[in-house]
C-alpha cells in the first residue's frame, strides 16, 4: 500500500462543489463529462466529483505496486474485487483499479499507474501548493458502527500500519502507509460513512486564506482553527456541499524511522488548543475543553514541522 491517491464521490449540488473548491480550497476544477475533477498537483484526478441526484459514500482510491498487487490484496482479503473499466479508470487518472467492500460496508478501490497531466498544478486563486507527492492526497477518517473489524482489515490484510489511538473521550484508530502520519482513521462517532478529508497546503499563509474564505462564505466551520496532538497538523474543518467536511491543514509531522516508532494511547486528547467542534454533543465539548485547558497547564507544546520549504522556495510576494 502505496497512498491514499483520490477520492470519488457522487454530488448532489455540482455547482455548489464547485465555488467550494475554488472558492475555499483554492484547488484546481477540471470540468468532465460526468462532473468535475479537482487536482491538488501534478496528478490528473485527486477528487472525483460526478453528478448524481443525491449525495452517494465516498469511495477512497488507494495506490499500490501495479495490478498483480492489486489482486493480490483483493485474493487475501477474500473478496472478489471488481474490475474498473478503462473509462472509469481514465476518470480517476490511472491505468486501472478494482473495486470491493471493506467490512464495514464500504466500498475502496485499489488502483496502481496514476498518470500526471502536462500543466502543473494551478490553482483557482495564487496558491503555494498541496503537500503530497510520495504522502498521498492525504488523510480520510471513516466513522463506522463497529470499528474492529474494519480495522483488523485494513492492519492485518491490506498492510495498513497503526500509528496511535484514542479510547478518550471517543474511540479512533489511526494508520499510515507512507511517511504521512495518518492517511486513515477509523472510528465510531454515531454514524456511518466519511467523516473528513484533510488536505495539507504547503505554505501556511493558504490555510488562513481557506479559513478566510469558509468564513466570508458562510460555509459551516465545524472545527475551529486548532492543532493536533498527534500529526501536528494545525487546521480547521468545514462541512463540504455533502455533508462531509474537508479538514484544511498545514505542518503535519511525518514517521521517518518506522523502527522507532511507538503505537501509543493519545491520552491528553485530540487536540493542543483550538478545534472547537460544533457536531459534538455539549458533554463532549466540555470534555474536551477540560482536555486542552490540562495541555495548556502541563506546558504541552509540539515542534513546528515544516514541510520542506524556505521562505526562498515560496513562489509569492514575500512580506517584508
Ligand atoms: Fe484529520
Amino acid at each position: 500500500m502505496q497512498e491514499l491517491a483520490y477520492v470519488v464521490a457522487d454530488v448532489a449540488d455540482l455547482g455548489a462543489w464547485r465555488t467550494f473548491v475554488e472558492r475555499v480550497l483554492g484547488a484546481g476544477l477540471v470540468d468532465t463529462p460526468d462532473g468535475v475533477t479537482v487536482r491538488l498537483d501534478e496528478r490528473a484526478a485527486r477528487l472525483v466529483l460526478r453528478r448524481a441526484e443525491l449525495d452517494g459514500p465516498v469511495v477512497a482510491g488507494w495506490e499500490v505496486a501495479g495490478e498483480r498487487a492489486a489482486r493480490d490484496l483483493a485474493a487475501r482479503a477474500g473478496v472478489a474485487a471488481i474490475p474498473g473499466g478503462p473509462q472509469e479508470a481514465a476518470a480517476r487518472g490511472v491505468d486501472g483499479f478494482v473495486a470491493f467492500d471493506d467490512p464495514a460496508g464500504q466500498r475502496l478501490e485499489l488502483c496502481w499507474g496514476p498518470f500526471e497531466t502536462a500543466e502543473p498544478f494551478v490553482g483557482a486563486r495564487p496558491h503555494g501548493g498541496f503537500r503530497t507527492g510520495e504522502l498521498g492526497l492525504g488523510h480520510a477518517v471513516w466513522s463506522l458502527d463497529e470499528a474492529g473489524p474494519a480495522r483488523r482489515f485494513y492492519q492485518d490484510v491490506l498492510g495498513f500500519r497503526p500509528s496511535d489511538y484514542a479510547t478518550v473521550p471517543g474511540e479512533l484508530y489511526f494508520f499510515h502507509v507512507n511517511p504521512r502520519h495518518h492517511s486513515l482513521a477509523l472510528g465510531q462517532l454515531g454514524f456511518v460513512g466519511l467523516h473528513h478529508l484533510m488536505v495539507e497546503v504547503l505554505d501556511f499563509d493558504d490555510l488562513g486564506r481557506s479559513y478566510d474564505a469558509a468564513i466570508e462564505g458562510g460555509w459551516p466551520i465545524i472545527s475551529s482553527l486548532g492543532r493536533h496532538t498527534n500529526d501536528h497538523v494545525t487546521s480547521f474543518y468545514v462541512r463540504t456541499p455533502s455533508n462531509w467536511a474537508v479538514e484544511v491543514g498545514w505542518g503535519g509531522r511525518l514517521i521517518l524511522d518506522e523502527a522507532a516508532w511507538e503505537v501509543r494511547e493519545l491520552t491528553e486528547g485530540p487536540s493542543l488548543w483550538g478545534h472547537e467542534r460544533t457536531w459534538v454533543s455539549d458533554e463532549m465539548k466540555v470534555r474536551q475543553r477540560e482536555l486542552r485547558h490540562q495541555a495548556a497547564a502541563q506546558n504541552l507544546r509540539a515542534p513546528l514541522h515544516l514541510p520542506g520549504r524556505t521562505a526562498a522556495d515560496v513562489d509569492g510576494v514575500p512580506l517584508r
